[in-house]
């Protein structure tokens, strides 16, 4: 029985070596380094060439590379059997808090502004703004967007938070449903989307959304990019509405050279960077999975397919 890897945008080396490092016993490869496609058991996968599964009759997994799962999910021809699960690494909360953090305080304190004018020689000061001045809400208070609340927390932002269901008390205040959306985002002066991609969240950040947000608020989209209106956060920002956006994920990747959010002054892009699986932090829960599916024992972290996370 075998491990294959489904991606063709991650370098499939260091993976196997992790998990060839982790487990020496498991048969581990590429996908298109397979033979006998009888005998693969456990895929992993990152945009996997739609369809391919069904060609797999023994398979029993198809774990994700990353925390997300829509890009297995989206396809419509998993077979019924075939549980799909989902990487969780407290690394990759870190990350996605700490470049949270990176953004905000770009924005508050103008350093990409001020490189900016560096590059015409310009001397110019503006007024920024303060950690005590702001308001930061989080769409997605699962995991992750919890890790990131409580960090920001520390820092000494006060953060509320979004999600679609109620989720655990935390010690922050909680927003949750379409019913209090609305109260959510008016009282919110940075927007931290965390949201997993799925038929509800499609959308979520749309004119009537993103113009609820105060005269001034700034975005940051880290959840995916077909969260995002494209048009509308344009016309939104175009408005004045917006103070700006930060965008690391897109709906089209990598975002075509001849998109428009590329020129505009008052977004700032980054190519999906804002958290990197590392294989060797990863595989040995990527392993465990093996194993259980080996012996039919539950699987961890397994997402749901109704909820399509
Ligand atoms: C990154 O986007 C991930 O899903 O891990």
């Amino acid at each position: 029985m075998s491990l294959v890897i489904f991606s063709k945008v991650h370098k499939v080396k260091p993976w196997i070596e992790a998990l060839k490092k982790e487990a020496p016993d498991i048969e581990v490869m590429a996908y298109d380094e397979v033979e006998d496609k009888s005998k693969v058991l456990f895929a992993l996968a990152w945009n996997h060439p739609r369809g391919i599964f069904k060609d797999y009759p023994n398979l029993k997994c198809v774990s994700s590379m990353g925390a997300g799962v829509d890009h297995i999910m989206t396809d419509p021809d998993i077979p019924e059997q075939v549980k799909v699960v989902r990487i969780v690494d407290p690394l990759l909360s870190q990350d996605l808090a700490e470049f949270a953090l990176a953004l905000i305080m770009n924005h508050m304190r103008g350093i990409t502004h001020y490189k900016l004018l560096q590059q015409d020689s310009k001397w110019k000061k503006s007024m920024y703004l303060r950690i005590s001045e702001v308001n930061v809400g989080i769409m997605g208070t699962g995991m992750i967007g919890n890790h990131v609340a409580e960090f920001l927390r520390s820092c000494g932002f006060s953060v509320a938070g979004w999600g679609k269901n109620p989720g655990n008390p935390g010690n922050y205040p909680r927003y949750y449903g379409s019913d209090q959306l609305d109260d959510f985002l008016q009282k919110t002066n940075i927007l931290i989307c965390l949201l997993p991609l799925t038929p509800d969240t499609q959308g979520i950040l749309n004119k009537e959304t993103l113009k609820k947000l105060p005269y001034g608020a700034y975005v940051i989209n880290l959840g995916r990019g077909g969260h995002m209106v494209d048009n509308d956060l344009m016309e939104t920002l175009n408005s004045g509405h917006l103070a700006g956006a930060s965008l690391d994920v897109f709906e089209h990747e990598p975002l075509p050279s001849d998109h428009p959010f590329w020129k505009h002054p008052q977004i700032h892009i980054t190519p999906h960077i804002a958290s990197l699986t590392t294989a060797a932090s990863v595989a040995p829960q990527i392993i465990e999975n093996y194993r259980r599916a080996v012996s039919d024992k539950p699987l961890l972290n397994v997402a749901n397919k109704e909820k399509g996370y």
